[in-house]
């Protein structure tokens, strides 16, 4: 099939690369005239995994192509996906300036009928407001389709390539049959294509991250909980998630969610629910919640320097939001670096993949390591903001030899209690005893 993704964001490159996988010829549209040739040139713009040998194998095919041109776009597709970005308004609500406003662009240029799918993540009812934005503009058939995405960042491929469930919002048996043409091939497991109205694909994709944040901020405030009273979050966990109702995954409590959806959605489906007069109180909490992990980790170190952090020398491991990006949207590390930043504290980070993009936010306010063990040298304490798997094993001899004082403050709980209790270290984590 002939397929056009309008923007090349993240969404939109992972999904046009891997449909160009199955053999379908995808024309990629974005208004950055720098990016699109440098796409041309065969350059990945962001990190993900597995993306750029897919993305070289597939341009190399000529199944992938680039352009500037809407109306190229509009005349190559027979299904044509929206993958533009919806930022968090002032208010927590999502912002459709880009999706609405490529909808009437759409309308001015349609010659044929054509399947738009809204692929970013929208408020329910944005369907009803794209069909209309486009019908304002032309006679021309057309179907609008909701089909949201449930891809995790560093795994966004795979979770392209082989979806638990792929959900349809259409009310047009057509274009229905288009999709489901489409997907069949990624479903070939027996996994679902799920078909539904518009509305309630809209909902899904906000219901499921909104359940998935809440379920962390559920646990997060536990491992708070097992702090006061001395019990273990990690015991608690275990026992909890063999629990088929319950499961054992995104139950791992830490310094708070953060990227480019969970934060963003849960606000959104929040302020939603306020315009519809829906009170979501549960929502409410989770990013109260929320906010005040992110900084958890704060009073504690405050404490153990009794409140005098100038000229103390931090350590970060982990910047980014989670591991195997360098997306650093809303990620805790952020707020401990500024919390840190203004009680004088000068701070040295290594990230296997941020250090460029919190450079461009921090500018020369903090150091960047080129490793894990330069950024600890004379270290009066580390801090661990992300679990990339290079920290888990540490050498933990050449940490206690060329640290000032062997503390570890530990946000993603990386390592054994009774381990580093051995090794001689001042250890905090999440929701477990204190080593001193
Ligand atoms: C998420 C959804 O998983 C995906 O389906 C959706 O389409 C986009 O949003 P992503 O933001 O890439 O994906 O990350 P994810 O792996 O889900 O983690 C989100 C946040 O939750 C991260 O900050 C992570 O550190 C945190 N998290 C996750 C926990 O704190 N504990 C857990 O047990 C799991």
């Amino acid at each position: 099939m002939n397929i056009s993704v309008i923007g090349t964001g993240y969404v939109g490159l992972v999904t046009g690369t891997c449909l160009a996988e199955t053999g379908n010829n995808v024309l990629c549209i974005d208004i950055d005239e720098n990016k699109v040739k440098k796409m041309q040139d065969g350059v990945v713009p962001i990190y993900e995994p597995l993306l750029d040998t897919l993305f070289d194998r597939n341009i190399k095919a000529n199944r992938l192509k680039f352009s500037t041109s809407l109306e190229e776009g509009l005349n190559h597709g027979d299904i044509i996906f929206l993958a533009l970005p919806t930022p968090e308004d002032e208010d927590g609500s999502a912002d459709l300036s880009y999706v609405l406003g490529a909808a009437k662009n759409i309308g001015k240029l349609l010659k044929s009928y054509k399947v738009i799918v809204d692929k970013s993540t929208v408020p329910v009812g944005t369907a009803d407001r794209v069909t209309e934005a486009i019908a304002n503009e032309t006679t021309v058939d057309f179907d609008v389709v909701s089909n949201p995405e449930f891809l995790r960042e560093g795994f966004a491929v795979e979770d392209f390539l082989k979806p638990e469930r792929i959900v349809i919002g259409s009310s047009s048996d057509k274009a229905t049959k288009l999709m489901e043409k489409l997907y069949k091939p990624f479903v070939r497991s027996g996994n679902p294509i799920i078909v539904m109205d518009e509305k309630s694909a809209e909902l899904t994709k906000y219901a499921a991250n909104s359940f998935l944040a809440t379920k962390i901020t559920f646990m997060n405030e536990i491992a708070n909980f097992c702090e006061k009273i001395g019990a273990d979050v990690d015991k608690v966990r275990i026992g909890m998630g063999t629990d088929s109702r319950i499961g054992k995954r995104f139950l791992f409590p830490g310094i708070g969610y953060g990227g480019s959806c969970f934060p963003k959605d849960v606000k959104a489906l929040h302020k939603s629910g306020k315009d519809n007069n829906y009170n979501f109180d549960i929502l409410n909490a989770v990013i109260k919640v929320n906010d005040t992990q992110k900084r958890i980790l704060l009073p504690r170190i405050d404490a153990y320097f009794k409140g005098d952090l100038k000229d103390k020398k931090i350590a970060i491991w982990g910047l980014a939001f989670k591991p195997e990006t360098d997306d650093i949207r809303e990620a805790p590390a952020l707020y401990i670096i500024q919390d840190l930043l203004e009680r004088g504290a000068s701070i040295t980070a290594f990230d296997p993949e941020a250090m460029d993009n919190v450079g461009r936010k921090f500018g020369n306010q903090i150091t960047f390591a080129p490793d894990m063990y330069s950024a600890i040298q004379d270290a009066d304490a580390l801090i661990i903001c992300t679990e990339w798997s290079i920290f888990r094993t540490p050498d933990f001899n050449k940490l206690k030899a060329e640290m000032s004082a062997p503390v570890i403050f530990d946000g993603r709980n990386l390592y054994d209690v009774q381990d580093i209790k051995n090794e001689g270290f001042y250890y905090s984590s999440i929701g477990r005893k204190t080593i001193d």
